[in-house]
């Protein structure tokens, strides 16, 4: 059995993070990641100094079960959570799956509102109650640390709320989660409803009020603030506001808000704020969801000043315009990290800094030699040109269907760009030429020719890893056969190379369960 070591429910001034990239981040299209990608995210999360990470929902694939017991394992400082429906099945999957963590927790759920009663589930209120109960006196047996979601909780009733909360809490809960799981509620409703629950649910002073709110009507952060502001002392968030649909509340968006307006919300967490964008960039080259410039905080433009008198306040005086340090949120200049000389043990050095864990030596090797490849086109290799290079690697765990052997692209103003490719198919060289009506259209079609995959592409996205024209240029393709979604990653300084491999690395994946979506592929 795992034992708790969260706050206290007791300490109003603490404002407990919770992590849910991992799997309600997880939940949106192509998202998902491999065992080793979340290991790397769930490091780096706790590196941030985040309370509890949601590894994922265990019961959902063997593969989500193995990555949250692999977390378990790693993970030294924060709570590591499994989710799990109200069912004796799904609760002792969680349970299994935490219980070499640390400090882990079950996180159990089921639907309150009447129309998820009576069309999803199907079941009576009493049944739910008996169905929440049941569950959570099955989870106390795993381990003390055990949290109860009312989903759907901004669309119930509030004397049926009031009641399941009451009879968790009996049996033994010590956190309440509230969420929006539509992005329905308004900030002041949302309060209200806080407010009401506190004052209304017998001992509601004895568990963490926590609230968990999605973003379809872009009012995820102000929701999540407002609970704050009536009780609420766990907020249940992902990084870059990634999760199903619209996502989930942005993690550095509430951070900072709590911080900058200190006056306000009279509250700490334990975020270390500089790691912000180090992770907000992991999690966006992870994922292939990249960070729209506009975007607070992490944002390519979150603290650019554009227009003149702006630019001059600032000179003169940095709060004029300025409410917050870029440093404070991990803007700084990129950091030089190694170059061409640097040997294999400063590289092995600054992987383990970086919370890079390469499994073999082999794997190290294969890595520092890409390495050294790129730091002969690009003299100085930054952080983030580590984890572009790791995240290309990834997928060499997985079985390769595909493999680039060689690949030219011609394009001339005027005329239509030629691609010819060969490619190792199942062992077999295969060569091919298309044209199209750009550069990467003729590359893709060329593809496409050889592999008669039939996927759709979703996605093609191109990032300039660090700033500079040598920089790497890291692509993100998402294809989807079928209703399968899988994203497939590159990374070179030659962009259309890039996009080559992220093809590829995309129908390799295809090709195996390695990113299956637990949320569609094998939940029942
Ligand atoms: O949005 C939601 O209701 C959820 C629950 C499972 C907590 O993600
Ligand atoms: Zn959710």
């Amino acid at each position: 059995m795992t034992t708790s070591t969260h706050t206290q429910p007791a300490d109003a001034t603490r404002l407990i993070i919770f992590d849910t990239t991992l799997r309600d981040g997880e939940q949106s299209p192509g998202a998902s990641m491999t065992q080793e990608e979340k290991i790397r995210i769930a490091r780096q999360l706790e590196r941030l100094g985040v309370d509890v990470i949601e590894a994922g929902f265990a019961a959902a694939s063997v593969g989500d079960f193995e990555a949250i017991s692999a977390i378990a394992h790693a993970i030294k400082h924060s709570t590591v959570c499994s989710l799990a429906r109200a069912n004796e099945k799904d609760i002792r999957r969680a349970g299994e799956a935490i219980q070499h963590a640390a400090k882990g927790r079950v996180h159990t759920f089921i639907a309150t509102s009447p129309i998820h009663m009576q069309y999803k589930l199907r079941m009576s209120e009493d049944q739910v109650v008996e169905a929440a109960v049941k569950a959570v006196k099955i989870a106390l047996e795993y381990t003390d640390d055990v949290e109860f979601s009312a989903e759907d909780a901004s669309r119930s009733e509030m004397d049926f709320l009031v009641r399941i909360f009451d009879a968790v809490i009996q049996a033994g809960v010590k956190t309440i989660n509230v969420p929006d799981t539509v992005g329905y509620s308004t900030p002041e409703q949302w309060g209200e409803r806080f407010a009401m629950l506190l004052q209304r649910v017998s001992n509601a002073q004895s568990v963490v009020w926590s609230t968990h709110c999605h973003n379809d009507l872009g009012l995820a952060v102000a929701n999540t603030l407002a609970a704050v502001q009536h009780g609420a002392r766990q907020v249940e968030c992902t990084i870059n506001g990634l999760g199903e649909r619209a996502g989930n509340a942005a993690l550095e968006e509430i951070v900072m808000a709590t911080r900058v307006r200190k006056d306000l919300f009279n509250i700490t967490t334990g975020i270390r704020s500089e790691e912000i964008l180090p992770t907000s960039r992991l999690v966006s080259t992870i994922t292939g969801y990249s960070v729209q410039p506009n975007k607070a905080i992490v944002g390519a433009n979150a603290f650019a000043h554009e227009s003149g008198i702006h630019q001059d306040g600032v000179l003169k005086h940095r709060e004029t315009y300025e409410i917050m340090r870029a440093e404070d949120v991990g803007w700084k200049t990129n950091k030089l990290t190694l170059g061409k000389l640097s040997g294999r043990a400063a590289f092995r050095a600054r992987l383990d800094d970086l919370g890079i864990q390469i499994e073999t030596d082999e794997a190290l090797n294969e890595l520092f030699a890409r390495f050294k490849i790129l730091a002969d086109r690009k003299s100085e290799i930054f952080d983030e040109d580590l984890h572009a290079l790791v995240s290309g690697h990834h997928s060499g765990h997985i079985p390769k269907r595909f493999i680039l052997n060689a690949f030219e692209v011609t394009s001339k103003m005027g005329q239509k760009p030629i691609a010819h490719l060969q490619l190792g198919i199942d062992g077999q060289e295969q060569t091919v030429t298309a044209e199209g009506s750009g550069p990467v259209d003729a590359a893709f079609k060329a593809i496409e020719a050889l592999a008669q995959s039939g996927a759709q592409l979703e996605l093609y996205q191109v990032n300039a890893v660090t700033s500079g024209t040598d920089s790497q240029g890291e692509v993100a393709v998402r294809l989807n056969l079928n209703g399968r979604i899988v994203t497939g990653q590159g990374a070179d300084t030659d962009v259309m190379v890039a996009s080559v491999m992220a093809y590829l690395d995309a129908l390799n994946w295809l090709q195996t369960a390695g990113k299956a979506n637990p949320q569609t592929d094998e939940v029942m």
